[in-house]
């Protein structure tokens, strides 16, 4: 019988009864096979939940009950609850950065109330909303004009990490939506994130600048790829259509007014978020609420966050073995930490969720990619996984090969029983969208069951082929299914996901909201800048004395010398040649 103690405060995770319990479990589970656990009935109908509308297949992980109930036995004793609750109560959870943790406040309905240091800031999240609605349904309907007088159809969203990823997602998620496609007619949504110019060419190429509305995205306003990609695009504003261009063509999303002040964009036209909003929890902030709002209309955003709403409070209330992030984090963790598989494949058999893997890869792998606890204290086990995915069906047809028979990965299935775009053609044997699924029902299955000799003996394999054609099988996978992919399931979708990572982070004892790991390159690069600006513009190679080993050092002599000298300053700015052939 294990003890049901809390966590104490200093110990470590795997101190605890229920880690050294699951350790001893893992034996138990060895000698299982995924095949045999398959056909347990009384199992199996245990580890399906549904709720919310969304079905969760749990039959195809490595547990059985036993696995389990010691997992709730480490939720109780990680304190699971507790810090659930410290999060929706507004605690600085985030302790090395001193802030609360309140990205749910970002969703919350008008009537909720959720305190931040004895502040209900609800009807501050509202006020910002309220403007954005007012904001876009003005750009929308034409009532806000850009400076040559034409109504603004194109926008673009400067941001990076959270102030990108999770947006795009949400942008790919409904761009085919039959409400969302009918909202967004006649208007364009495109991101600049990385600072290569490159992107900045690909973002306007072909865009008029006076139907052009920039939203510079940035919770701190310093991060410097966004900052010099907003500087690039003001300059092609101001190139094109005058100094009075700013005012009309660019708005801000920020928590730093100041510096957007600085920047030149009225502090009327800035949307704030707050210290308490991580960037890569902002999307339901106004991070991604205007650059959505205008490409969708306020009303859709709306059920975008409602989806997240609901399933918050479905993680807030409901008890451990009905909670769907509750139980996919614990498995992660199960999966991770016992099973020692240290990566997932995060699947959508929906080309609308193409840009989920990519998101999540930074709010899980930015969350918990730690190597200390909460405390401080160095962890003598691994956290974190290392997420990558595609869309079905086209990942089966590039990395599967080795899901299949190479490294054990766990994969998430998602799966929608009603497409937002509908083909069936006279003839075939299903419509295309059952095709896909087709495939989404039968991947879970392969990975479990896999191909023994036996059967392929069975199926005539000439024998020299039967050990490239075996598959062990006994490979874990989660199966979900959503009703459709609509602005609300996406909303919930978002939220489930970014809750089990909060769960994985509070079983490990980490903080999941901090990023000192990000830090470290910002520092780098503004040591090799300020050596790149003197050697390019001095015409001057890199010294032993500029204080770079010597592998940099010639490195960055190499690629000097395919350069010109830059004399600064230039009588006037260049641009890629993409963006001055747009501009006339
Ligand atoms: O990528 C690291 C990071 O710190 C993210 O957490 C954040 O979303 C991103 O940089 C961008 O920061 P900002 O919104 O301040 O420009």
């Amino acid at each position: 019988m294990l003890h049901a103690q809390a966590q104490k405060k200093g110990s470590l995770v795997n101190e605890l009864p229920a880690w050294q319990a699951l350790k001893e479990h893992v034996g138990d589970i060895e000698k299982t096979h995924l095949r045999d656990l398959l056909h347990d009935e009384a199992r199996c109908m245990a580890l399906i939940k549904e709720s919310e509308g969304i079905y969760c297949d749990f039959t195809r992980q490595r547990v059985t009950q036993r696995t389990l109930e010691l997992l709730y036995e480490l939720a109780e004793q990680s304190d699971l609850r507790g810090k659930i609750n410290a999060m929706f109560n507004g605690e600085h959870i985030n302790s090395t950065e001193d802030r609360a943790v309140l990205h749910v406040a970002t969703r919350a309905h008008r009537n909720q109330k959720i305190m931040v240091d004895g502040r209900n800031v609800v009807p501050d999240v509202w006020e910002v909303l309220d403007k954005i609605k007012a904001f876009s349904d003005k750009v929308r309907n034409g009532e806000w004009v850009g400076v040559t007088g034409k109504p603004l159809k194109k926008v673009v969203a400067i941001g990076i990490g959270g102030s990108f990823l999770g947006p795009l997602f949400v942008h790919t998620a409904l761009r085919t939506e039959p409400n969302a496609m009918r909202a967004s007619r006649d208007r364009t949504l495109r991101f600049l994130a990385n600072v290569d110019p490159i992107d900045v060419a690909r973002a306007l190429d072909g865009l008029d600048p006076e139907e052009t509305l920039v939203v510079v995205i940035s919770k701190t306003f310093t991060t410097a790829e966004t900052m010099l990609n907003a500087r690039t695009v003001r300059s092609w504003l101001i190139e094109r259509l005058g100094p009075d261009a700013v005012a009309k063509h660019m708005v801000a999303v920020s928590t730093n007014t100041k510096l957007v002040k600085e920047f030149g964009i009225d502090p009327d036209n800035a949307f704030g978020f707050w210290d308490w909003v991580g960037g890569r929890y902002s999307v339901c902030s106004a991070v991604g609420m205007l650059p959505l709002s205008l490409q969708y209309g306020f009303d859709i955003m709306q059920e975008f966050l409602a989806g997240a709403n609901n399933m918050d409070e479905h993680f807030k209330n409901l008890p451990y073995q009905d909670n769907l992030p509750v139980l996919i984090g614990l498995l992660s963790v199960w999966n991770v930490s016992f099973l020692g598989y240290g990566a997932k494949a995060i699947l959508p058999y929906c080309q609308a969720l193409s840009k989920l893997a990519p998101h999540i890869q930074q709010v899980d792998m930015e969350s918990n990619g730690k190597g200390v606890d909460i405390n401080g204290v160095r962890l003598p086990f691994e956290t974190g996984e290392i997420d990558f995915g595609e869309p079905g069906t086209n990942g089966q047809h590039s990395f599967y090969q080795l899901i299949h028979q190479g490294r054990v990965i766990p994969c998430e299935f998602i799966g929608i029983v009603r497409s937002q775009q509908s083909v069936y053609l006279k003839g075939e044997v299903v419509s295309n969208h059952d095709e896909l699924m087709c495939n989404f029902f039968a991947q879970a299955d392969a990975l479990a069951y896999g191909k023994t000799p036996e059967q392929l003996r069975s199926d005539n394999v000439p024998d020299y082929l039967i050990p490239h054609r075996v598959f062990t099988g006994n490979r874990p996978s989660m199966s979900v299914m959503l009703p459709s992919c609509t602005a609300y399931t996406v909303g919930q979708l978002l939220s489930m996901y970014e809750h089990r990572i909060a769960v994985q982070g509070f079983i490990w004892n980490i903080n999941s909201f901090d990023q000192w790991g990000v830090e470290l390159g910002k520092v780098l690069a503004s040591k090799v800048r300020t050596v790149m600006n003197s050697a390019r513009t001095r015409d001057r190679k890199v010294l032993p004395q500029d204080g770079f080993n010597y592998s940099t050092t010639r490195m960055i002599n190499k690629y000097l010398e395919g350069k010109t000298q830059v004399l600064y300053p230039e009588g006037h700015d260049v641009f890629p040649i993409d963006m001055l052939r747009a501009g006339h």
